[in-house]
């Protein structure tokens, strides 16, 4: 593409649109406030180029169908017409730089393009997927990792990434729980504001716009399938699904991308009640919207717009914005504005969202601002991002299980290496990898290598599923000729992301029946787990002696692995969704409901809120991880057991750390609401500290609870705090916790 943009630029040059009007009380006067600069533009531009600026077109075809356009010289001309308000999908100086001197220089108000980029975890340096990074709970490092990628993306001319994903999910049957938040509103809100800080940090040449996606409530996805219908209370989605999208928002986020999924019947870029309603009025959001690719254009199939002009018109008085790829805006709004049917308030008032943030951004007075040959070449993939990439993987580990300590591995021990994924660079990365190479990645073998880990290597299964008893068999004598086995299962990187829904998130069988054939030789076996999701581990768990979930780590992937296994590292993540025991358990989350039936004991004999076939209980609960030291939890203790609604309470705890090595942990809060106007889980996180603990240490952690934390939303949004009786649970997971109970006066 960049030797048509750069002919397309050439046969313009010399030939410039732009007004040689003075610059002086007009929007390109730099000493004017934004909001006059604004007004000024809006007052030059015509319909269409209003609608220009509603337009988002790809410059390739990567997240979508391809639409049947006439080719990338057709979309040059569109941007010299002003036809174009921001791209996705360009990247590089080079070609960013040539496309935006069309816009700056052909068209006719040189009104310089937005470059929108999945900038997802990781720009050419890849982290830890979202899901993984949000199991290390070092928020500091969440949002130095969106920083640097922020950094990165920014120094190949990208003005704005479209993350952080704030979808809360308990379904893991849905590809993209990886490029979320996990099952907690709470904890959501802080990694998404922490996501939103780090990429937008001041807006300056090294920051991009962040965009909170995908509103709303997209994570309840029917079923766990993609692009599916959702459907939930309003005190639910309220209390459970906002909450993140909320504090992403008030995080001061520049734009909001809305979902692919309907709600109450409605699909949510239509939804006046989402869009204007919670997102414009309740949270006072002034910045932009942007559509999913062609959620507009999608109208139509779901059956809730009869034609093109229809969706225009819907989405457009819901007050949704920008339009990703359905080209739906552009031909329909000047006529609707023409018609009387949108009025010319309500368009400034959407562009100018989109002109405030450009700019914000600075790109009036320098178009070029993020097209710098010198950053391009120094700021990417540079050895102190990948330092900040092995941080965030080693702290995103989580160890599920480690009978009799087995791990970690003893410098004396000769391991046998087995599995297809061990060797594989490619599925240390999934699908969200923005610019990233796999070549660049280290795999498990190479961290191996890197750890001076004596070893042999066997592949032991096919990714395909298919069953190879020659394969089982090298994996055997491997493991015969070693000490242990560590055997890297799960599945491919690519299984994880849009479009990579599962009815069956499980280990697939043949390495199940290779986990059985090495555990009958009676040595050890230490599973490694890749995956973009909580995998079912039932079938897994009988024939392991321990567990290292290692999800998709990125770029430092096989040094981060071996860091654990060796101890180099004392694993501290901690899951943030519940690992199922079977399908049918799914939806299955800590923070759930009471029942009237919880238990045998309530006097209903055996019918109680129950499996006959299987427990309530998850296998890992939320909050869970181990270390290779044990912590102990003491003295709860709380300031007063009564407050009055507008006053603080404060827990204290004594954590020790009771093994032999030093170690970080998670010190969980969790708050239950007894009784209330409408019925609360039996726990809600509201408060963590993840502490360093030197073997032995005692450490006294205090947290701070107010109204805030203890009050819930109602069905209109607004927070309420009740009178009543409270539970208060301190743990280093959601199961395992002390508590204390006081009351709200
Ligand atoms: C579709 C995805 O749902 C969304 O998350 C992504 O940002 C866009 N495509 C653009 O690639």
């Amino acid at each position: 593409m960049k030797i048509i943009l750069i002919l397309f630029v050439l046969a313009v040059s010399g030939v410039s649109g732009m007004a040689q009007t003075s610059v002086m009380n007009t929007y390109k006067d730099k000493q004017l406030p934004i909001e006059k600069r604004v007004k000024d533009l809006l007052s030059r531009m015509t319909i269409e180029e209003k609608a220009g600026q509603l337009n988002q077109l790809t410059g390739g075809a990567f997240t979508g169908p391809a639409l049947n356009d006439a080719g990338q010289q057709a979309k040059m001309k569109a941007v010299a017409d002003g036809q174009i308000g921001s791209m996705l999908n360009v990247n590089g100086v080079a070609e960013t730089k040539a496309i935006q001197t069309v816009a700056v220089e052909k068209s006719r108000l040189g009104i310089p393009l937005l470059f929108a980029y999945d900038v997802i975890h990781g720009y050419k340096t890849i982290f830890p997927i979202p899901l993984a990074e949000a199991c290390s709970w070092n928020i500091a490092q969440v949002e130095k990792n969106a920083g640097v990628a922020a950094k990165e993306a920014a120094a190949s001319g990208i003005h704005w990434t479209f993350a952080p994903m704030c979808d809360l999910s308990n379904d893991p049957r849905w590809g993209r729980v990886m490029e979320g938040i996990g099952e907690d509103p709470w904890y959501g809100g802080v990694l998404s504001a922490a996501r939103v800080k780090g990429f937008q940090g001041n807006l300056s040449e090294n920051n991009i716009l962040a965009c909170v996606k995908h509103f709303a409530a997209y994570g309840l996805a029917e079923s766990g399938r993609e692009y599916n219908i959702t459907d939930v209370s309003r005190s639910v989605l309220w209390n459970k699904y906002l909450p993140p999208y909320e504090a992403a928002v008030k995080a001061g986020a520049h734009t909001v991308m809305n979902g692919f999924n309907t709600l109450d019947g409605v699909p949510v870029s239509a939804s006046k009640y989402l869009v204007t309603d919670v997102l414009k009025k309740k949270w006072n959001f002034k910045g932009f919207l942007v559509s999913d690719w062609n959620s507009f254009g999608e109208m139509i199939n779901w059956g809730y717009a009869t034609d093109e002009e229809d969706v225009a018109l819907k989405a457009f008085k819901a007050g949704s914005m920008i339009d990703m790829e359905s080209k739906i805006m552009l031909k329909y709004i000047p006529g609707l504005v023409k018609k009387g049917r949108i009025t010319m308030a309500e368009l400034d008032a959407a562009v100018g969202g989109i002109l405030t943030a450009k700019f914000r951004l600075g790109l009036f007075d320098d178009p070029y601002k993020y097209n710098s040959e010198e950053r391009e070449k120094n700021n990417i993939l540079s050895e102190s991002n990948r330092k900040e990439a092995l941080a965030a993987a080693q702290e995103s580990i989580v160890l599920l299980k480690n009978d009799k300590a087995i791990l970690p591995l003893s410098t004396s021990q000769k391991v046998a290496l087995i599995g297809v994924l061990a060797d594989s660079k490619d599925d240390m990365y999934d699908f969200w990898i923005g610019k990233g190479d796999a070549q660049q990645a280290v795999s498990l073998r190479e961290g191996f290598v890197n750890a001076n880990i004596t070893h042999g290597f066997a592949k032991g299964y096919q990714m395909d599923g298919v069953a190879n008893i020659v394969l089982v068999d090298e994996a055997v004598t491997a493991a015969k000729n070693a000490d242990i086995a560590v055997v890297n299962i799960g599945l491919s990187g690519k299984m994880a992301g849009e479009d990579r829904s599962l009815a069956n998130p499980v280990v697939p069988q043949n390495q199940i029946d290779l986990l059985k054939a090495l555990k009958a030789l009676g040595k050890p076996v230490v599973a490694v787990v890749s995956a973009g999701r909580p995998l079912i581990l039932t079938e897994v768990l009988p024939y392991v002696d321990a567990v290292v979930y290692s999800w998709i780590l990125g770029v430092e992937s096989g040094n981060a692995i071996a860091g654990v296994l060796t101890g180099k590292v004392n694993p501290s993540g901690k899951t943030v969704m519940s690992f199922p025991v079977a399908v049918g358990q799914i939806p299955v989350y800590y923070n759930h409901y009471n029942t009237g039936r919880p238990t045998a004991t309530d006097g209903a004999g055996n019918w109680y809120s129950r499996y006959r076939d299987i427990p309530n209980e998850p296998l890992f609960p939320f909050g869970y991880g181990l270390s290779y030291t044990t912590f102990e939890y003491k003295n709860i203790s709380l300031s007063s057991d009564k407050i009055n609604k507008n006053a603080s309470l404060s827990v204290t705890v004594e954590v020790t750390n009771t093994g032999n090595t030093d170690g970080k942990e998670v010190v969980q809060l969790y708050i239950r609401d007894i009784t209330a106007s409408i019925i609360r889980p039996v726990k809600e996180l509201k408060a963590f500290e993840k502490v360093l603990l030197k073997k032995g240490e005692t450490k006294k952690i205090q947290f701070i609870l107010t109204a805030k934390e203890l009050s819930f939303y109602n069905e209109t949004g607004d927070a309420v705090i009740e009178s009543g009786k409270f539970e208060v649970f301190v743990g280093g997971n959601s199961k395992d916790v002390l508590a204390k109970g006081f009351e709200v006066l």
